[in-house]
C-alpha cells in the first residue's frame, strides 16, 4: 500500500475519485490525510464523510511561503506520508517542498501541458481557439506546471462550448487519467528517473 496525502483547496471531485478508487480492491493506495488551506472547501466534507482526517492550514496565518509549506511537511512526515497527490492546490509550492517531494508528488492541470499553464487553463484553451482541449497528470518540479508528464487525455473544443461545459468534460477526464495514474505509481508500473519516466 502506498501511504498518500492529498492537498485540496476546493471543491475536491479529484480527491473524490481517489476515494472512490481506494475502495476498490485492487487499488494498492491508502490516503492518510487530506491537507487543505481553505476552510470552507467543500473537499473537507469529502473527506470527513470517507472517514479521512482532514487538516486545515490557511496559508494567510505565515509569513511566507515557506513556512506554510514547512508546516504541510511536518504533518506530512507526522502522518507517515509516502506521496503527494496535488488535486486542485491552488498554491504556489516552495522550491524547498518540492525538493522534499521530488519524484513523490504529482498533480492534476486541465490543460494538455505545456500549453495553458497557470490559473483558468479551460478559459486559455477557449480564448486561444483549440480544437483539441484535455488534462495532464505530472509528477512536480518547482517551476509551476511542469515535470514528467505520466498521463494526459484528450478532450475535443465544440463550438458552443462554454467555460463550464468544457471544464465539467475535462474533469471526468481528470478523474480517470489520476487514478489511472496514481495506480501506475504505486504498483510500481511506472518510475522516474532524472525527468524521465521507466516503465517496468
Ligand atoms: C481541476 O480542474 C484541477 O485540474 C485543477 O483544479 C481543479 C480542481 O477541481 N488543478 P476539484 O477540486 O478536484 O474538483
Amino acid at each position: 500500500m502506498l501511504n498518500i496525502g492529498v492537498l485540496i483547496s476546493g471543491s475536491g471531485s479529484n480527491l473524490q475519485s481517489l476515494i472512490d478508487a481506494c475502495a476498490l480492491d485492487d487499488f494498492p493506495v491508502n490516503i492518510k490525510v487530506v491537507i487543505c488551506n481553505k476552510h470552507d472547501a467543500y473537499g473537507i466534507q469529502r473527506a470527513k464523510d470517507a472517514g479521512i482526517e482532514t487538516v486545515c492550514i490557511s496559508h494567510k496565518d505565515y509569513s511566507d511561503r515557506e513556512a506554510f509549506d514547512r508546516q504541510m511537511h511536518h504533518v506530512l512526515e507526522d502522518r507517515e506520508v509516502e506521496f503527494v497527490c496535488l488535486a486542485g492546490f491552488m498554491r504556489l509550492l516552495s522550491p524547498w517542498f518540492a525538493q522534499q517531494w521530488h519524484n513523490k508528488m504529482v498533480n492534476i492541470h486541465p490543460s494538455l501541458l505545456p500549453s495553458f499553464k497557470g490559473i483558468n487553463a479551460q478559459q486559455q484553451a477557449l480564448d486561444y481557439g483549440v480544437k483539441i482541449a484535455g488534462c495532464t497528470l505530472h509528477f512536480v518540479r518547482s517551476e509551476m506546471d511542469t515535470g514528467p508528464i505520466i498521463l494526459q487525455a484528450a478532450v475535443e473544443v465544440k463550438s458552443d462550448d462554454t467555460f463550464e461545459t468544457l471544464r465539467d468534460r475535462i474533469l471526468e477526464q481528470e478523474h480517470r487519467i489520476y487514478v489511472q495514474g496514481l495506480k501506475m505509481i504505486a504498483s510500481g508500473q511506472v518510475k522516474v528517473d532524472g525527468d524521465q519516466l521507466v516503465y517496468q
